[in-house]
C-alpha cells in the first residue's frame, strides 16, 4: 500500500462526505499564496476535531499552533456562536501566520469567537493562566513538537475533569517508536507520552493514521479527575 492509495482514499472521503466548502478552500488558497507550509490537518481530521468538540459540548477551546487558521475554522465552527463565554484562543509564534489566519477567520465569520495570539506559546500559556481564561474543554496541541511535554503540563493546568487534549503528529512515519532517536521532535513527543504515563488524572490512547498527511498519528488524552 503506497501513499498514492492513501491520498486517493482521503480524496474519496472528502468528496463523498462533502468535507470541504468554499470557505475552507479560500483559506487554503490564501495560506498557499502567502507561502505558508502546507501542513494543516487533513479535511477528515478537521472534521474529527470538530466532532470531538461538539461531542464534548465544548464552549472553550485552546489551540497551540494556528498556522493559517485551517484547524481553527473547523474547531471555531464547533462552538455555539453568539453565546456569552464561548471562546477559542489559538496561539501562533509567527506574526505572518497570524495575519493570514486572522484574514481566513474573518472570511469564515469567526473573528468574534476565535482569538489569535501572537508569541511563543509558552509565554502565551503563562499569560492565559494568569488571566484565568480557562478551564478549556478541548486543547489541540499542534506546534513545535520539542515543547510537547511543556504543552501537556500547561494543558493539565488549563483543563478540568472531562476535558480532552488532542496532540497531532505523534507518529511521524513510525519514528516515535525509536527510543534512541536524537530528533528533538521525536524526543519531545516521547517525553509527552512519558508524562501522560505518569499522570494518574488522565486516560489516553494514540492512533496511527495514513492519508494526505502521510503516515502519522494523533494522541487523545482525556482528563478524568
Ligand atoms: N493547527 C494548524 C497547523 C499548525 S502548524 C492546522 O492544522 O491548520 C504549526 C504552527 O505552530 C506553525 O504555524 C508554527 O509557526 C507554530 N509554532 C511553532 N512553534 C511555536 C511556538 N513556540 N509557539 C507558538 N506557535 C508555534
Ligand atoms: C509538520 C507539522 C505539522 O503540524 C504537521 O501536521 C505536519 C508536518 C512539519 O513540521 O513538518
Ligand atoms: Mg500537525
Amino acid at each position: 500500500m503506497d501513499r498514492a492509495t492513501w491520498e486517493a482514499v482521503d480524496q474519496y472521503f472528502d468528496s463523498v462526505l462533502s468535507l470541504s466548502d468554499p470557505i475552507f478552500e479560500s483559506a487554503l488558497a490564501a495560506s498557499r499564496a502567502a507561502g505558508l507550509p502546507e501542513i494543516q490537518v487533513a479535511p477528515n481530521q478537521g472534521r474529527l476535531l470538530q466532532m470531538l468538540a461538539r461531542m464534548l459540548g465544548a464552549r472553550r477551546i485552546l489551540e497551540i499552533g494556528t498556522l493559517g487558521g485551517y484547524s481553527a475554522i473547523w474547531l471555531g465552527r464547533a462552538l455555539p456562536q453568539g453565546d456569552a463565554g464561548v471562546k477559542m484562543i489559538s496561539l501562533e509564534y509567527h506574526p505572518k501566520h497570524a495575519t493570514v489566519a486572522r484574514a481566513n477567520l474573518e472570511r469564515a465569520g469567526l473573528t468574534k469567537v476565535v482569538e489569535v495570539r501572537v508569541g511563543p506559546a509558552l509565554e502565551s500559556l503563562a499569560a492565559i493562566a494568569k488571566e484565568g481564561a480557562g478551564p478549556f474543554d478541548l486543547v489541540f496541541i499542534d506546534a513545535d513538537k520539542e515543547n510537547n511535554p511543556n504543552y501537556f503540563d500547561w494543558s493539565m493546568k488549563l483543563t478540568r475533569p472531562g476535558s480532552l487534549i488532542v496532540v497531532d503528529n505523534v507518529v511521524r512515519r513510525g519514528a516515535v517508536a525509536d527510543a534512541a532517536s536524537n530528533d528533538p521532535e521525536i524526543r519531545g513527543t516521547r517525553a509527552l507520552f512519558n508524562r501522560v504515563a505518569a499522570e494518574p488524572r488522565v486516560s489516553a490512547t494514540a492512533i496511527q493514521t495514513v492519508g494526505v498527511k502521510g503516515y502519522d498519528g494523533l494522541a487523545l488524552i482525556r482528563v478524568v479527575s
